[in-house]
């Protein structure tokens, strides 16, 4: 099966780091977002997935460049004007004309594709969205349905006051090729305002399935932050990430890193290669990226070191995401 994923977005809420990485490209306990979103699809069987790219495409193209991902083949398409959500795919997916996966390319989730795509089959769908559950739907689309699934309404990030229920578009959606053929060739449309709501004209047509897999949009930098616990809580899956070894309960340790016996860690913790953890350190709730070096007694807490930063010996810091290669001397420092 083949996938479109959208990742042609500027990550804004996600500024500076989103300056020089695209979100995709940023890592989630040190592995890059989308590389976690295409295994999660190659495990459900997606073997080829067209990148839908505006922002930045050359960080993919740089990144994927032998377009492949294991076996799965990749295709970039580059927008050269932002075409929306609809006009993204409708343009990444010319030439598709068979039943596709589309994802967001920013949602962290395990949902059972399989069963997503079975539910689609059953409802006899053009499109299928999939829902999430959360608390405050207000910054998302709310999608309403009857017992069945059938879509009520499509209502994108309405007033809080005016939520009609807590079940969300989660981001994910099985599309019939006949969906494209609704959607303008190269003019910016929005999937969530404009197409699905307009797809809802005549009833059959669209439906939703709920669902209570994991699932979080990591594009805030509370959200950023808390796709690192999730994932080295082992909410996806152990180990977090490929080769860690866990040192002690929900500490985990990839190759090469080197910790001083004096330091102490304390879960959820990710220590990344080759990075140094120095005598009478604390690491509490963090993730340290590649080659990070820590010195003796400084004091780390619920935050995002990336590659190759280093923390002077003594300094403090609490509720940041250090952006990569930065220096952060003693003194205390919180975000
Ligand atoms: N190719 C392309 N072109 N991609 C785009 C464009 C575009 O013009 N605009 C946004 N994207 C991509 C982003 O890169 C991201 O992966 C995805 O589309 C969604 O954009 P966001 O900017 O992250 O939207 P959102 O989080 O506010 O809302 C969307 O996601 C929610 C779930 O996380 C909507 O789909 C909501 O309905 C949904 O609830
Ligand atoms: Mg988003």
């Amino acid at each position: 099966m083949k996938a479109v994923v959208l990742v042609g977005g500027e990550g804004t809420r996600l500024r500076p780091l989103t300056y020089t990485t695209p979100k995709p490209l940023l890592p989630i306990a040190n592995v890059e977002f989308l590389e976690r979103q295409l295994a999660w699809l190659a495990r459900h069987g997606v073997d080829e997935a067209v990148l839908s790219l505006g922002y930045m495409p050359e960080a993919f193209t740089r990144h994927f460049h032998d377009e492949r991902f294991g076996d799965m083949k990749l295709r970039f398409v580059v927008e050269h004007e932002p075409l929306g959500t609809a006009g993204g795919i409708r343009f990444a997916a010319e030439g598709i004309n068979e039943r596709m996966l589309v994802c967001n390319g920013d949602v962290l989730t395990d949902l059972d594709l399989s069963a997503f795509v079975r539910f689609h089959d059953e409802c006899g769908a053009e499109a299928t969205i999939s829902l999430a559950q959360v608390e405050d739907p207000s910054a998302f689309g709310v999608v309403p349905t009857r017992t069945d699934g059938e879509v009520i309404a499509f209502v994108e990030k309405p007033p809080r006051e005016q939520v009609p229920t807590n079940w969300i578009n989660a981001g994910t959606y099985v599309l019939e090729p006949s969906v494209l053929d609704g959607i303008p060739a190269r003019l910016n449309v929005s999937i969530e305002r404009e197409t699905f709501p307009r797809m809802l004209e005549r009833p059959g047509r669209l439906y939703a399935m709920q669902s209570d897999a994991y699932w979080l949009d990591i594009g805030t930098p509370q959200k950023y932050f808390e796709a690192h616990v999730d994932v080295c809580s082992g909410r996806l899956g152990r180990p977090p990430v490929a080769g860690a070894s866990e040192w002690s309960s929900g500490v985990w340790v990839q190759p090469g890193a080197t910790i001083a016996p004096d330091a102490e860690l304390v879960a959820p913790v990710l220590i990344g290669e080759r990075a140094n953890v120095g005598s009478g350190a604390r690491i509490e709730a963090s993730v340290l990226g590649a080659d990070v070096e820590v010195g003796a007694g400084a004091s780390l807490a619920r935050s995002v070191v990336l590659d190759a930063v280093s923390v002077a010996p003594g300094a403090s810091i609490a509720d940041l995401v250090v952006a990569p290669d930065a220096a952060l001397p003693c003194g205390p420092r919180e975000g």
